[in-house]
């Protein structure tokens, strides 16, 4: 028996813990390079790939579970000759963690974004970064001093790091709903009435020039987002070596408003999109400034041989969370705060513009400056690869684009392990969340997003969910079909509705595996910015014998939903037997 078939609560508490603590004490570089939707505790993956290989016998001298599973993370079995399959890669953490431990992998995502970043994390150790990296320095200077110079307090030359801006009403009033620009030790305002920006360490509770009321939270008009202004820049000065803030003046305004023909795609109407749609936004090319786009579009080009040009879609899409204009100054926070933090397009109160290469040297290094622009985006890039490369991490995985239903019954190969992670129901949108980064890099158009629609795993209402089956069943019967005999399926899965998990089991039920195993883990490891439902998956765990189903429960239940997910367990089993 390996220790997958009777993982003791022990044990699962332990994992639980650990991976759960190893995310936030040192963000893992490979899976920061760029953001993709509901990402898998690396943790885990890496020690249920673990539990597959070792023998349960070894447990029996164990005394101290944590210490145990530290070990076993740092120094996991070196496995040979196996080959491991994920169908539903997504940011690939089952297909790294699996090269980690020596599996030959094979991922497919219907989704044409994580391909190309799994495809970039392969080449970094190979390719000439110094060039890359002389390359970005080149196009930056070039688009920075082209787009985004701008003029000190003192007059000095100087770049925008942020434009704020606002919305107006249909009057063509600005609608402001906080005065205050940044907060800190020294906090700016802005005065929509006279036009002022100043600086004060004190508290303003009115302009100190016109005596306008700065109250907190402004009630404004309906508003119409089309209609953008720019009313204070912040800047960074080389000569007086600082940061500052000011007023726009003519000559920005000028600036800001660049002439491009950039189209976007039309943005389609999803469970994610239509709150876009329902305040006027067409076109994806609305979320940007024109002079952003044109700093993305002449960025873009510069690339024309690969690596570098997949690279520099990567680079630029995940610069564009920060960079679109739903990212906004939070007063809580301190900072501007990127859109899709969480997970939905939305409207801020008050946009900002950030410039997507603003830089600055600093002792020889380059410097980003406001929060997510590409040269972060690029640090980002780097850290991954001296990860890589430091602990000699081979990535031997393949990456298949398209629909799994498809790719899977063309595959000729056995798998040892399939460890997937499919899309959970009603929960995170993909596609949606992800056409205006693939729009920008020109990587859909009308025709290849109807064929993303009609084959993704999705369920956005309940009519569809004969669909969702019947989408599961396609994938899973062709990829069962490439399961070795000894051979282990790991599926993870949550809802809080519970009917859902019966359905979703009912597929299985149907297929030629048995499960054999239910482990609660910890689940999505995008953080606890919003307060979710669930925290935990169920790891089930299918092989072609038959055997007792095992369970285990933990006590890292951290909601209601929690609790009644895995107390659901043993009735599930039942379920399943009947
Ligand atoms: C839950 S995510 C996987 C996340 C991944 N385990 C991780 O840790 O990053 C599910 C993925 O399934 C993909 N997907 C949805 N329908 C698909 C299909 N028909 N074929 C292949 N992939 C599909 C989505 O694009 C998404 O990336
Ligand atoms: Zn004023
Ligand atoms: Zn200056």
């Amino acid at each position: 028996m390996k220790i997958i078939d009777c993982v003791p609560h022990e044990l699962l508490d332990a994992v639980n813990v650990f991976s759960k603590e190893l995310e936030w004490a040192r963000r893992i570089p490979v899976y920061e390079v760029h953001k993709w939707w509901a990402r898998r505790y690396s943790g885990i993956v890496r020690l249920f790939l673990a539990f597959t290989e070792l023998d349960s016998e070894l447990l029996k001298s164990v005394s101290d579970f944590s210490s145990f599973v530290r070990n076993l993370y740092f120094n996991p079995p070196k496995v040979k000759n196996k080959k491991l399959l994920d169908p539903f890669a997504g940011g690939g953490t089952i297909l790294v963690e699996g090269s980690i431990l020596g599996y030959e992998c094979v991922g497919i995502d219907i989704n044409k974004l994580p391909c190309l970043l799994l495809n970039s994390l392969k080449v970094l150790p190979y390719m000439d970064f110094k060039k890359f990296e002389q390359n970005i320095k080149t196009i930056a200077d070039y688009l920075l001093d082209r787009l985004w110079r701008t003029r000190c307090l003192k007059g000095h030359n100087a770049y925008i790091i942020h434009t704020f801006l606002v919305w107006k009403n249909g009057k063509g009033e600005h609608q402001i709903r906080s005065n205050k620009i940044k907060d800190g030790k020294l906090k700016f305002y802005f005065c929509e009435k006279c036009g002022n920006t100043y600086a004060s360490e004190a508290e303003q509770t009115r302009c100190t020039f016109c005596g306008n009321e700065f109250n907190k939270s402004k009630r404004y008009d309906k508003l119409e987002y089309c209609e953008l202004s720019p009313y204070a820049i912040e800047y960074y000065c080389s000569t007086c070596c600082e940061r500052n803030i000011k007023k726009t003046t003519e000559e920005d305004l000028d600036n800001f408003w660049r002439n491009t023909t950039c189209n976007l795609l039309n943005i389609p109407k999803l469970s994610e999109t239509d709150r876009l749609l329902k305040v006027g936004i067409r076109d994806f090319s609305q979320l940007l400034t024109p002079r952003q786009l044109l700093t993305f579009e002449i960025f873009l080009n510069h690339f024309n041989t690969e690596p570098g040009k997949t690279l520099a879609k990567v680079l630029v899409s995940d610069a564009l969370r920060s960079c679109s204009i739903l990212a906004y100054y939070s007063e809580k926070y301190a900072k501007v705060i990127p859109a899709f933090v969480i997970k939905s397009y939305w409207l801020p109160p008050q946009p900002v513009e950030l410039n997507p290469l603003a830089y600055r040297f600093l002792n020889g290094r380059v410097l980003p400056l406001g929060r997510g622009n590409i040269i972060s985006a690029f640090r980002k890039l780097r850290r991954a690869r001296n990860f890589i490369i430091q602990y000699k991490i081979e990535l031997r995985y393949k990456i298949l684009h398209g629909p799994a239903q498809d790719i899977l019954p063309q595959i000729d190969e056995t798998f040892d392990v399939i460890f997937t992670d499919p899309p959970y129901v009603n929960y995170q949108y993909y596609s949606d969340l992800s056409l205006f980064n693939l729009s920008l890099i020109k990587e859909v158009n009308e025709q290849t997003l109807t064929e993303l629609l009609r084959k993704e795993l999705t369920l956005r209402h309940k009519k569809d969910l004969m669909n969702y089956k019947k989408g599961l069943i396609e994938t899973f019967c062709p990829a069962v079909d490439r399961l070795s005999n000894n051979g282990k399926l790991l599926v993870t899965f949550h809802h809080p509705d519970l009917k859902m998990l019966y359905t979703f089991l009912e597929v299985f039920k149907k297929l030629p595996i048995r499960l054999q195993a239910i482990y609660p883990v910890i689940g999505e490891s995008s953080g606890k910015l919003i307060e979710r439902k669930i925290y935990l998956d169920l790891l089930f765990v299918f092989g072609k014998q038959q055997r007792d189903i095992h369970y285990s429960f933990t006590t890292y239940t951290l909601t209601k939903y929690d609790k009644l997910l895995q107390s659901s367990i043993p009735t599930l089993i039942e379920f399943y037997k009947e």
